[in-house]
């Protein structure tokens, strides 16, 4: 590496500026991307991140050229995607004697990508510190920025925060600091924003109330320019674009219930919506006059319909209403199955079709995956019995995920 880019006294950037037209999330980057690396040169050399698989023999030739690379003691992995773990597994072979940090959500990650089967992983979690040899690094969760297994490395000496992903842009430049930049980077830097985090848009504000309290003289992200002038506008842009308006939305939960389960999940995500600032009603199909309900589904924004299964089937009042939808204009309006089953569970598969027939927006894990990534949750929601803390915890993404949409149709 001929010329060395300095954050600080040791802190070296050893990233790879692609300036070609990147394929990346169904789209092509058109001003191209960097792959931010980091080399701490503490007493235990340290690497932040790493670059895309593509790069991974010229990133670790350039990295010789400033460390011995059995000296590197730790490499520190804040999100498992190729793009920036992709030179881990060239890294790891000559810089054998390094401990990989990560999450540990990531660990099996990168030991199936990587074949990493017998290195040593350091398990970090929220809070915990490494004391890295003239530098302490902290360690802090941040779930769905924009997969589940991220976080951000904080350096507290020189107060910069590796967020890899997060307070990112997809330019390729060789400016490398935003205040070296040719041009304003403020639309590429929400661009960004807008396309990667905002749909885990609840999950920012939980990273914001987690950074609030460090003092963050620069953000040394993993793809475009290092921020070191206007630090703060920069986390306040994802903070103001993160937060809720007042939301004036209204969800509906139909449920129909032989044993009670049903019902239970019923009002967790009666409870869920709720929590979200979005007004709920439930209401057991079986009890309420038909006009009644069908007039709160004219009203809701959001309508979750729940059957148990007997017999392979819907019980009670359910599916008389599921045949009027056909007869409602629900055109912006949001739908979702859920049930409580013993053996199968086809009345919620049933339930699924019904709402495919009407012009309703229906929730699928198709959809979820396909915009967020997250795989932790399913439309419909299937849950054997009654729901465990797994299943409480799973309809609370789902809920968060459905508000987001109902946010996102503001
Ligand atoms: Fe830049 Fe999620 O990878």
């Amino acid at each position: 590496m001929s010329k060395k880019i300095m954050l600080s006294d040791n802190i070296y950037w050893v990233g790879k500026v692609d300036d070609r037209d990147v394929p990346f999330h169904r789209l092509t980057l058109t001003k191209g991307t960097t792959y931010n690396s980091y080399l701490l040169m503490t007493e235990k050399p340290t690497v932040i991140d790493t670059v895309d698989m593509s790069f991974g023999r010229e990133f670790v030739e350039n990295l010789k050229s400033i460390v011995e690379l059995e000296k590197i003691e730790y490499i520190v992995i804040n999100h498992t995607e190729p793009d920036h773990s992709g030179a881990l597994g060239s890294l790891a072979i000559k810089a054998k004697n390094a401990v990989i940090v990560c999450t540990s959500l990531a660990v099996d990650q990168l030991k199936e990508m990587y074949k990493l089967h017998n290195r040593e992983f350091l398990v970090v979690g929220d809070g915990d510190t490494l004391d890295i040899g003239g530098k302490i690094l902290k360690f802090i969760e941040t779930p769905y920025l924009h997969t589940a297994e991220t976080m951000i490395t904080y350096c507290v000496e020189d107060k910069i925060l590796f967020p890899c992903d997060i307070f990112s842009t997809h330019v390729a430049n060789y400016e490398y600091f935003n205040d070296m930049a040719k041009e304003d980077i403020n639309d590429d830097y929400i661009g960004y924003y807008k396309l990667i985090m905002h749909p885990h848009r609840r999950y920012v504000q939980n990273m914001i109330k987690k950074i609030r309290n460090l003092d963050i003289k620069m953000i040394a992200p993993s793809h475009g320019y290092i921020l070191r002038d206007k630090v703060q506008s920069f986390i306040d842009i994802y903070d103001n674009m993160s937060k809720n308006g007042e939301i004036d939305k209204k969800a509906l939960v139909l449920y129909s219930t032989m044993t009670g389960r049903t019902k239970k999940i019923a009002t967790i995500i009666k409870e869920n919506f709720e929590n979200q600032n979005i007004h709920s009603e439930i209401m057991d199909v079986n009890k309420i006059p038909k006009e009644e309900i069908i007039k709160a589904i004219n009203e809701a924004d959001v309508i979750f319909f729940g059957s148990s299964t007997k017999y392979a089937d819907i019980i009670g009042n359910m599916e008389d209403i599921l045949k009027s939808l056909n007869d409602l204009n629900l055109e912006n309006k949001i739908g979702a199955a859920y049930g409580s089953y013993g053996w199968s569970g086809e009345a919620i598969e049933v339930v699924q079709d019904y709402l495919k027939g009407s012009n309703i927006k229906v929730l699928t894990t198709s959809d979820v995956i396909k915009s967020t990534g997250m795989i932790d949750i399913e439309f419909p929601i299937r849950i054997k019995f009654s729901p465990s803390l797994n299943n409480v915890k799973n309809i609370e993404s789902a809920i968060i995920y459905t508000a987001d949409l109902l946010l996102s149709a503001i």
